[in-house]
């Protein structure tokens, strides 16, 4: 009976809310993940061939979920939200400043993936400068759904979070190296 009610709670409009939420986090989290592990030799170089597509696709998925996830909050009627609330950052009446987050993440990623499109025209500088603000997006969707999300203390929630941010910790750091190693080689060849 219980199982129902938990299956009857995740098929509301709230739960597809919620459900749209952890997918676009995951989907974002695996996708800068994948990203940073396309550099450098950790990865063989036949591998990177299918973490690169990966990383795009993951990339893709997390903002339609994320789009998902605002659009339904509009028609909720447990906790509605006005479009201009989930538009305009910290305007929200529920959490504005953790559902503003939401909203910066959300242009954040809509930044980069546009831009990963016009790599051409905008010039491979300012893609890579772009581009690098998906470990900030991955904290602040983090931040959001930890502060704005209330399954935030359910027990399965505290493996999903702190797993996430122990490797998306680990795959930061790797990349930081992998660029200090890349920075440094000009200097060591003068
Ligand atoms: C890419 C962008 C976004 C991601 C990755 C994301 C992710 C999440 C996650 C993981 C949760 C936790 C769900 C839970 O604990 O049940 C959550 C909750 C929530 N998000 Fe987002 N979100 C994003 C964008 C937005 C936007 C644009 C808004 C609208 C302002 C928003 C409003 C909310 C609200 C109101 C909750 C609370 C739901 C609840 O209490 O369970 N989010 N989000």
């Amino acid at each position: 009976m219980s199982s129902l009610v938990t299956l009857a709670s995740w098929l509301s409009t709230w739960g597809v809310i919620k459900a749209a939420g952890f997918t676009s986090y995951l989907c974002i989290f695996v996708s800068v993940v994948l990203g940073a592990f396309s550099y450098g030799t950790a990865v063989p170089a036949k591998l990177r061939g299918i973490l690169l597509p990966a990383h795009q696709l993951a990339g893709w998925l997390g903002f339609l979920f994320g789009l998902l996830h605002g659009a339904v909050l509009t028609i909720d009627t447990y906790q509605p939200f006005s479009l201009a609330e989930i538009l305009i950052p910290f305007t929200a009446k529920f959490h504005p400043w953790a559902s503003g987050l939401g909203t910066v993440a959300l242009y954040i990623l809509a930044a980069i993936l546009i831009s990963s499109d016009c790599i051409k025209s905008l010039g491979k500088k300012a893609w890579r400068a772009v581009h690098r603000l998906s470990y900030p997006l991955v904290i602040l969707a983090f931040l959001h759904g930890l502060s704005d999300g209330s399954d935030s203390d359910k027990i399965w929630a505290f493996p999903l979070y702190a797993g996430s941010a122990i490797i998306f910790a680990a795959a930061g750091l790797y990349r930081a190296y992998i660029q200090w190693k890349a920075d440094r080689k000009p200097l060591a060849s003068k």
